[in-house]
């Protein structure tokens, strides 16, 4: 596996590739990768020849408050676990490589509406980064296809639909959660929860697990399921910012003739953010 950091390097391999008319997969990640990202590189695998895997902690998607200086940066394990699933290309640019003139003047995409609520509301800003930085390796890699994790149920809404409105010629998979045996989901995030935090974090899931069965029997009461959730977050050690159920494609609040429901959750453990989500198919009447 090759590790470039430069566009112009890239540019070179991906023309070679493309030449031999190989089909071009992406993986954008922002690295300290774990086996929820393998899983991506392994879809990517299934539909393209060739996967080029990004890693770049974004600046311009962490709020002034976040822990953009403290995220995990662990490249030399990144590249080995990527060598080993079979990825044929690193890209691993430096902030200045992508904003070569600063965040502050650099062109930025907005994706209304879907953008808005849940993440988009207790980030804001946090999906005009996501947004900005996917389009441009978009247009850097010029891949046929890119695949995204489900984990993160509302960026992969918001990517498809920057995809269709900006015509972007790119086929988004969305790759199932990969779970801890208990239930929670991967994510690089997961590393700050001390033991005991570790301890309650599956609660989450379990939460989702229950409403997914009550929605699925016919409770149609999203406020009171919602708000019982909240509760049972809270006694649970938890700082919860949402647990909300939302129709599956349009991510506005549930209505009681709703098929494809979505449950959507964030919630403090001590300084960490944990989200996830639940799709769930219900038959009416
Ligand atoms: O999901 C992530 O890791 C990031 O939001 C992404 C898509 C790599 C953009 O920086």
């Amino acid at each position: 596996m090759r590790t470039v950091h430069t566009l112009k390097e890239l540019r070179a391999v991906l023309n070679g590739y493309r030449r031999q008319g190989k089909r071009i997969g992406l993986v954008p990640t922002m690295g300290n990768l774990h086996e929820g990202h393998i899983a991506l590189v392994e879809k990517a695998l299934q539909a393209a020849d060739v996967v080029v895997t990004s890693i770049f902690v974004n600046p311009m998607q962490f709020g002034i408050s976040e822990d953009l200086d403290n995220y995990p940066r662990t490249l030399q394990a990144d590249q080995d676990r990527l060598r080993a699933a079979g990825n044929t290309l690193l890209f691993a640019p430096a902030p200045s490589e992508i904003y070569p003139d600063g965040l502050a003047c650099h062109t930025r995409i907005t994706v209304p509406e879907v953008s808005e609520g849940h993440c988009g509301a207790a980030r804001p800003g946090h999906f005009e980064g996501v947004a900005t930085v996917v389009t441009m390796l978009f247009n850097m890699v010029q891949p046929g296809v890119a695949v995204f994790g489900e984990k993160d149920y509302q960026q992969v809404a918001v990517i498809r639909k920057l995809v269709e409105d900006l015509f972007i010629p790119v086929e988004i998979i969305a790759a199932p959660t990969v779970r801890d045996a208990d239930g929670l989901a991967k994510s690089s995030r997961n590393g700050y929860l001390t033991p005991e935090e570790r301890s309650l974090a599956p609660a989450i899931y379990r939460l989702m697990q229950e409403t997914g069965e009550r929605l699925k029997a016919g409770d149609t009461d999203y406020g009171q399921l919602e708000r019982q959730a909240l509760d049972s977050l809270y006694l649970g050690g938890f700082r919860p910012d949402y647990f909300t159920i939302v129709n599956s494609h349009t991510l506005k609040p549930a209505q009681p003739g709703d098929t494809e429901l979505t449950i959507l959750a964030a919630a403090f453990l001590g300084v960490t953010r944990l989200i996830d989500n639940l799709s769930i198919t219900r038959s009416i009447g």
